[in-house]
């Protein structure tokens, strides 16, 4: 009996060392990604100042680009992840108020920032969507930094981030870009500028830049986004595979109203609260080039 207690007692204490290493190496393998230092020359841009501009430049921020889904309407930032075990994320105040940056970023900054992912000190910015933004066209991050720098000031001091174990390994196998740094060709030029309009080509820019991809895949054919939780409804197929039956006017209204063909709902997940917003021609353009997208089985990413 004493033999059989002590042999128990050893197996779980060799399981606690086994947990515990496990855990340190867990730790040690992704604070070092988190830790590392970038050298981003980035892209100085001439940043206007043009009505016109500025605009363009808040459409991007809420209608298009949908940074006030984590840097809140008034982009003082805050708390947007709260799952501990996962990880509790701020995103930063834009704003030049109390607990801002906007009063201390260059230029510069904003650019690396925005298309490069990193902080002035060089240090990656955790899950902020730079492997989106950075294929912002040259005119089009100047507009939307002219505009970051017209926000009224909101003091809000935000807390620091922190990741957990979960996080860490969902992280650590791929599931969680955490560091969006690490997935931008960072010496890669912009991509050159993509005319406005109905078109196609219009379409899979704003594919790119607007989240489409981002959730939906690269190829556009939906299922289970790595390291969503498991009772998140999946992106659906946007491929011809997925909603070739859709005409043009059920596609204005998925995205303007949040309903399928036959008038059932759409998940909240996807974001018709911005795509709403967008003009005609945007619509139009994402549906021109969804039509030209290769066919794939649901999933298929
Ligand atoms: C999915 C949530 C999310 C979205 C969407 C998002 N951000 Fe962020 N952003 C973050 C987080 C989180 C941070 C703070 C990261 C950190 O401190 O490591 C951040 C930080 C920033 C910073 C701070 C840089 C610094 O030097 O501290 C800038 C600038 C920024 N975001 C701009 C934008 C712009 C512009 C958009 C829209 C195109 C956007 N963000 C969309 C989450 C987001
Ligand atoms: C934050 C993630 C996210 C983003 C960004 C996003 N979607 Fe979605 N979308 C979803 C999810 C999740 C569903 C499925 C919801 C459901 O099953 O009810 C969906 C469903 C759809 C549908 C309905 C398809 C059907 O089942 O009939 C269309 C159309 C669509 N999205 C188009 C787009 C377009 C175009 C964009 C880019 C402008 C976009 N989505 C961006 C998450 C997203």
């Amino acid at each position: 009996m004493k033999k059989m207690l002590r042999a128990a007692a050893w197996t779980v204490g060799a399981v606690v060392v086994v947990v515990i290493l496990a855990l340190c190496g867990l730790y040690i393998a992704s604070q070092r990604r988190i830790d590392k230092k970038w050298t981003v020359a980035g892209h100085e841009l001439s940043i206007p100042g043009d009505s016109l501009a500025l605009l363009r430049g808040r459409r991007l921020a809420i209608t298009i680009g949908k940074c006030v889904d984590c840097h809140r309407t008034d982009f003082g930032g805050g708390l947007f992840i709260d799952a501990p075990p996962v990880a509790r994320l701020y995103a930063a105040n834009l704003t030049r108020g109390k607990g801002g940056i906007g009063g201390q970023l260059s230029d510069l900054d904003w650019e690396r920032a925005i298309r490069h992912g990193v902080k002035p000190d060089g240090s990656p910015l955790l899950f902020m969507p730079a492997q989106e933004a950075t294929h912002l066209t040259d005119e089009d991050a100047a507009a939307l930094i002219a505009y970051l720098k017209t926000l009224p000031p909101v003091d809000r001091e935000i807390g620091k981030n922190s990741v957990g174990p979960i996080g860490r390994a969902l992280f650590l196998k791929g599931d969680l870009q955490l560091v969006p740094a690490e997935l931008i060709k960072q010496d890669a030029s912009h991509p050159a500028p993509v005319p406005m309009g109905a078109t196609a080509e219009y379409g899979a820019y704003l594919a790119v830049i607007g989240g489409c991809k981002g959730c939906h895949g690269q190829t556009l054919s939906g299922g289970h986004m790595p390291g969503s939780p498991p009772d998140w409804k999946s992106p659906a197929n946007l491929t011809p595979e997925g909603i070739g039956h859709y005409r043009e006017e059920d596609f204005f209204r998925a995205l303007r109203e949040g309903k399928r063909p036959g008038g059932t709902p759409i998940d909240t997940l996807m974001p018709f609260r911005y795509t709403k917003d967008m003009t005609d021609d945007e619509i139009r353009a994402l549906w021109l080039y969804l039509k030209t997208v290769p066919p794939k089985a649901y999933g298929g990413r």
